[in-house]
């Protein structure tokens, strides 16, 4: 029997990218998403670009039943790529609970019912947050990790509970993955970041107001001890991001335990360097405000890859301009992101 992998999460931004990656590859998929963060336009808009058929569960990581019933369905899943979850830092401080409900109870359930039908690859997705503000830039995986807000905490409680589980069981293989910062769209220009109400990250933000959908960004801060004052980041084309989680699930074959691995370019950017860049792409100077620095966040998170790079025999080849093109084109054909598109997804497919 051909293999298959299920992606939770699968509708989502990173998601999606990566499920046209697995589908380009000749991999089976399956999705399932409870849509609370995405739109079921973007499974469609995955079948136009393969043109293949993506087989489709509205379901909730926290439903242990539904989850058992999706895996019986489909005996051909070998692993895992769980993106499901809530991302918002911001909003993690204000309801910390539904954030460890979802992410550490619902990786908790898909684990549980992975371990009953004895599925044991996972991909995880983590983040460059659970390295809270770190003391070696660029961060190496060996840096000692401490997540500031309750979204990260998330992470690294996750990344525990998935290094012990395979300590515990040395059948299990996972791979941890910690994003920097995803930025860009598919190539296609149909596919891209569909963020619901007002963005919390910069070039989401930037792009809608190039759109004219916002005035104009805020900048946080302009007294951060880096060249032009503004705080660096390392943004990752999400194309570059899903192709990493192909190099990570070929790691698993080899079955290595429990592996983790920094998703970056190696490349740090500092704010008004990205706005420069995306008023490249677009062709005129966007309006930008500088006002006071973000409470919790950091002046550098610049990734160290030399580990995923040869691990994985994977790196990011996308460079700023044209992670900026692509997020230009998929914002300027799609001003209301898949806001505008209607439609109601199938209970299954
Ligand atoms: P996203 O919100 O676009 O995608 C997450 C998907 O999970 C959404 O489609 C949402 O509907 C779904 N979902 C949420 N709760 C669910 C639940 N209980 N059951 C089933 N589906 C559920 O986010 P993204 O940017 O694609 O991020 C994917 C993953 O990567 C997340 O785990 C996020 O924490 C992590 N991550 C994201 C970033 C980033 O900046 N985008 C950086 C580092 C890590
Ligand atoms: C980038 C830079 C801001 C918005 C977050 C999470 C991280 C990961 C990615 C999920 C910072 C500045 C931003 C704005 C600005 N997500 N900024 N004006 O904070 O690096 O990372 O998203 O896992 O975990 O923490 O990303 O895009 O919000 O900010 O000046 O309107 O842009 O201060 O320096 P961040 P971001």
């Amino acid at each position: 029997m051909s293999s298959a992998v299920l992606v939770t999460g699968g509708a989502g931004y990173i998601g999606s990218h990566t499920v046209i990656e697995l589908l380009e590859q000749g991999q089976q998929v399956v999705i399932v998403d409870n849509l609370y963060n995405s739109s079921y336009e973007a499974v469609r808009r995955i079948e136009q670009i393969t043109n293949k058929k993506v087989t489709f569960y509205k379901a909730d990581i926290l439903d242990k039943q539904a989850l058992r019933e999706i895996f019986g369905r489909h005996p051909e899943i070998s692993s895992v790529i769980h993106f499901a979850g809530l991302k918002a830092v911001g909003e993690s401080t204000k309801i910390p609970l539904d954030y460890y409900y979802t992410n550490i109870t619902g990786t908790i359930t898909l684990l549980q019912v992975m371990k009953e039908v004895n599925v044991k690859n996972i991909v995880f997705s983590s983040s460059a947050t659970v390295y809270g503000d770190p003391p070696i830039i660029p961060i190496p995986e060996t840096c000692p990790i401490g997540s500031t807000n309750p979204y990260g905490r998330t992470k690294q409680f996750i990344e525990s509970i998935i290094r012990d589980l395979c300590t515990a069981e040395s059948d299990w293989n996972a791979a941890l993955l910690r994003y920097f910062n995803p930025a860009g769209a598919h190539p296609s220009g149909i596919l891209g970041e569909n963020p619901l109400g007002v963005p919390n990250n910069l070039m989401p933000y930037l792009s809608q107001v190039a759109v004219g959908k916002r005035e104009f960004l805020s900048i946080f801060g302009d007294d951060y001890p880096t060249k032009d004052g503004t705080a660096i980041r390392d943004y990752i084309h999400v194309v570059d991001l899903s192709k990493g989680h192909l190099a990570a699930l070929k790691k698993l074959s080899e079955k290595p335990g429990c592996v983790e691995y920094n998703l970056g370019t190696g490349h740090g950017s500092t704010v008004l360097e990205m706005v420069h860049a995306f008023n490249k792409a677009v062709g005129r100077d966007l309006p930008y405000k500088i006002v006071p620095r973000r409470p919790g966040d950091v002046t550098n998170l610049t990734a160290n890859p030399t580990l995923a790079n040869n691990e994985l025999q994977w790196k990011a080849e996308y460079d700023l301009d044209q992670t900026c093109a692509s997020l230009w084109n998929w914002q300027s054909k799609n001003p209301n992101g898949l806001e505008d598109c209607p439609g109601e997804a199938p209970a299954e497919a």
